[in-house]
């Protein structure tokens, strides 16, 4: 883990927000700076951390006339790529994405990470496979040695909802403990951007985390998991004491 340099940051942004927010904003003010360039197609990930990263990047293209196209990949990146006026576009027409910034909910020392927290996982996955740097951006809590030590609400899994039940009962004979995650109000399950559930599960500290992936993709019906294994180029994290660090 090595300090990066970066531009200074006024207080007028800073000002408001608590140690872990600009933790987060430095983050994603690092990883904008250091990693768009004019003319490139940018995955914007999910998540509180990505809101920093795409407000430095609207300010980047007003200020430098940068030509960017932004990729999302939920709901919520989709309407902050149009509340900040960047250019929108799609998998299908920009197929191939110069780099992907996205947030993560732990990051291992080998650059491991669980995302999905926000329930975003399945998109999120899909636009960072097709991105040639994938750049993570987080706050210090987020660090690991290995995953499942920090983040301990389990590893999010994208299921088909008509058969969460089945699949439940399987991650228990894994070994694992599954929780089906329901919506804030607690109104009922909470549903994907994809129309699929999420179900969370504690598999405890994992040092072997492909080869849990591998049994996990192999259940019917789990469409995807939070891991996201040797697909991350570069974090960045904000630290307390408002310096931002990289591991890569
Ligand atoms: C959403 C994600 C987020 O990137 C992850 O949960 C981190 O979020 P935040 O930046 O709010 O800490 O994977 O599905």
């Amino acid at each position: 883990v090595v300090d990066v340099k970066m531009a200074e940051i006024s207080q007028e942004v800073l000002q408001g927000l608590d140690t872990v927010a600009q933790a987060k904003l430095r983050a994603a003010y690092a990883a904008v700076d250091n990693h768009v360039k004019d003319g490139q197609v940018v995955g914007i990930g999910s998540g509180s951390t990505v809101v920093f990263a795409v407000q430095r990047l609207a300010q980047r293209v007003r200020d430098e006339n940068l030509r960017v196209i932004c990729i999302p990949t939920s709901f919520q990146a989709r309407q902050l790529i149009l509340e900040n006026k960047l250019v929108l576009g799609d998998l299908n027409a920009n197929p191939v994405l110069d780099v992907a910034i996205d947030g993560a909910d732990e990051v291992s020392a080998q650059l491991d990470c669980i995302k999905g927290g926000g329930g975003c996982l399945l998109q999120e996955k899909i636009v960072a496979s097709n991105a040639d740097q994938l750049i993570i951006i987080a706050d210090y809590s987020k660090i690991a040695d290995y995953l499942g030590s920090v983040w301990k609400k389990g590893v999010p899994l994208e299921v088909i909802a008509d058969c969460y039940v089945p699949i439940m009962r399987k991650l228990e004979k894994m070994g694992g403990k599954p929780v089906l995650r329901m919506a804030k109000a607690k109104a009922g399950p909470c549903v994907t951007d994809n129309g699929n559930f999420i179900v969370d599960c504690d598999f405890g500290v994992m040092q072997e985390p492909a080869k849990l992936e591998q049994q996990l993709l192999s259940i019917p019906g789990l469409v995807e998991t939070g891991f996201f294994l040797q697909m991350a180029v570069k974090a960045y994290f904000g630290m307390q004491d408002g310096s931002v660090k990289t591991l890569d």
